[in-house]
């Protein structure tokens, strides 16, 4: 038998088929193209979204030549907190799935400040009042977009993070249904009840039927027939958590690192919920009802500086080039790059924050600039790790690492280097597909959790440079991050 995970990241949606021995046979990939029609504004096609992701799937198993009875289950892993409202009948989006990065809702998000609402939020949701999560996106939709708070009202509209749309898509019966891990993205999910919050669902003004029933991460969700034969769909989770999962971060204290697009350490923190102020409380998976926490570090640029350089700059012909030419230079040549182009995340959280590049002479050269990016992407998890090791009572004792950018070799040192603890690089990158698999066998039986810690390898440990001068290298962070603060208000 195999599994199947689907992974609908924000700049690809792509299907991969494990074996029982966990081994990855087969992938496919398309990409989703990403709209920015005003400055700060980013949103997605829900609809090429799905046909994508149906597309993927079937051209997997004719890859594979399997058939959807040789599949024991199909587990999801998803962008988090981007959301789509639709019609309850036609499966019609009204409007653009809005992007996680989206900043359209920074002044709805004022306005709840404003209000004294941030503690609460905190408190109850685990998330800091950002226009990151979905429930300012989906007020912004209900009362922007034309007719559709009257038929919200009417019981016309529903709405969901992309897990949602989809599963409601795939099945036959059309589920509309969600997981805590996803729940906990939106700032309506009582993460401690594991419910939706009537108190704030009532101050967002959204009808409460809109939203979703929330099942757990591991569950037999329903079945889909888009493959020919039912197959099951046992797991969704949010990407992140995903590739915690996969990772087999299993223990408290455990973390890791995914460099994608933007980047996300979670730590594993069991039962408790305790993240310091500036880093988020989330939901790691529930699993037969009982939850486990993680403590959140939400860095919204990473890899999407690399692309940058490469794409609007011209400076790389290649990702993989920013190494080579880091490897060019002794050290950064004083310069210093903070990637905010759609604000600060965590542990800074302003909106306002814009990207900039500092420290630049007569003498730099574009080996400066990219060995500058990949460290950026380092600091900005420094910033993450460090608040977690003086502010939580938690002690990371290592880092297991993944996503695109960790085949980085220079970035993996560096990180090592910066954080002063081992880097841990498993061989199979794609953890956060692993970690949607891993969750639908389980349901499905194919594995248990034992099992699941023997199927993971690692392909290299970096171990830090006890010469390297972190506080110096920091200090130059840190400077360069409070220039960056407020630009754009
Ligand atoms: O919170 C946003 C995150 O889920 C997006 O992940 O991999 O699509 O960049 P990714």
């Amino acid at each position: 038998m195999y599994i199947i995970a689907l992974d609908e990241g924000t700049t690809s949606v792509r299907a991969i088929l494990y074996d029982g021995t966990g081994k990855a046979i087969v992938s496919s990939s398309k990409p989703i193209k990403i709209k920015t029609p005003r400055p700060g504004w980013v949103q997605q096609d829900a609809e090429e979204i799905y046909g994508k992701a149906v597309d993927v799937l079937k051209e997997l198993i004719n890859k594979a030549g399997v058939a959807a009875r040789d599949i024991a289950a199909i587990g999801i892993a998803n962008q988090r907190e981007t959301v789509v409202v639709w019609d309850r009948k036609t499966g019609m989006p009204v409007y653009d799935a809005i992007v996680w990065q989206c900043r359209r809702t920074a002044d709805i998000c004022e306005k709840i400040k404003a209000e004294g609402m941030a503690e609460e939020i905190f408190n109850k949701t685990g998330l800091e009042v950002d226009a990151y999560f979905s429930a300012t996106k989906i007020k912004w939709i209900l009362e922007n977009v034309p007719g559709a708070l009257y038929k919200a009202l009417n019981g016309q509209l529903i709405a969901g993070t992309i897990d949602s749309y989809l599963i409601w898509k795939l099945t036959e019966e059309h589920k509309h249904v969600t997981d805590p891990t996803n729940a906990s993205r939106t700032m309506l999910f009582n993460i401690k009840e594991l419910k939706w919050d009537k108190d704030l669902i009532r101050y967002f003004d959204i009808p409460i039927d809109m939203l979703p029933e929330v099942v757990d991460s591991s569950s037999k969700v329903g079945y889909t027939s888009v493959l020919g034969d039912p197959v099951l769909i046992g797991g969704i989770i949010g990407d992140q958590q995903a590739s915690l999962f996969g990772q087999c971060c299993f223990d408290i204290g455990e973390a890791k690192n995914t460099y994608g697009t933007g980047s996300f350490m979670l730590i594993n923190t069991g039962d408790y919920i305790k993240a310091p102020s500036g880093l988020l409380n989330t939901v790691g998976w529930t699993i037969r009802g009982k939850a486990t926490y993680a403590i959140e570090g939400s860095i919204f640029i990473s890899g999407a500086l690399i692309q940058w350089l490469r794409d609007q700059m011209g400076i790389l012909k290649t990702a993989q080039e920013s190494e080579e030419l880091a490897l060019q230079v002794s050290d950064n040549g004083g310069i210093y790059i903070v990637p905010a182009f759609t604000g600060l995340g965590a542990p800074y959280w302003d909106m306002y924050a814009r990207g900039l590049i500092i420290g630049i002479t007569r003498g730099t050269t574009k080996a400066h600039i990219a060995r500058a990016a990949l460290e950026a992407m380092a600091y900005q998890v420094y910033d993450i790790f460090d608040m977690v090791e003086n502010n939580s009572g938690f002690a990371i004792k290592s880092l297991k690492v993944d996503g695109g950018a960790s085949s980085n070799n220079f970035l993996m040192q560096f990180q090592a280097n910066i954080l002063g603890v081992d880097v841990i690089r498993p061989e199979d990158l794609e953890t956060t597909a692993r970690g949607a698999a891993y969750m639908s066998g389980l349901t499905a039986g194919v594995w248990d959790m034992e099992i699941l810690k023997k199927l993971n390898k690692e392909d290299r440990v970096f171990k830090p440079d006890i010469d390297f001068d972190r506080a110096r290298a920091i200090k130059g962070w840190r400077r360069a991050v409070e220039r960056s603060k407020s630009w754009a208000i």
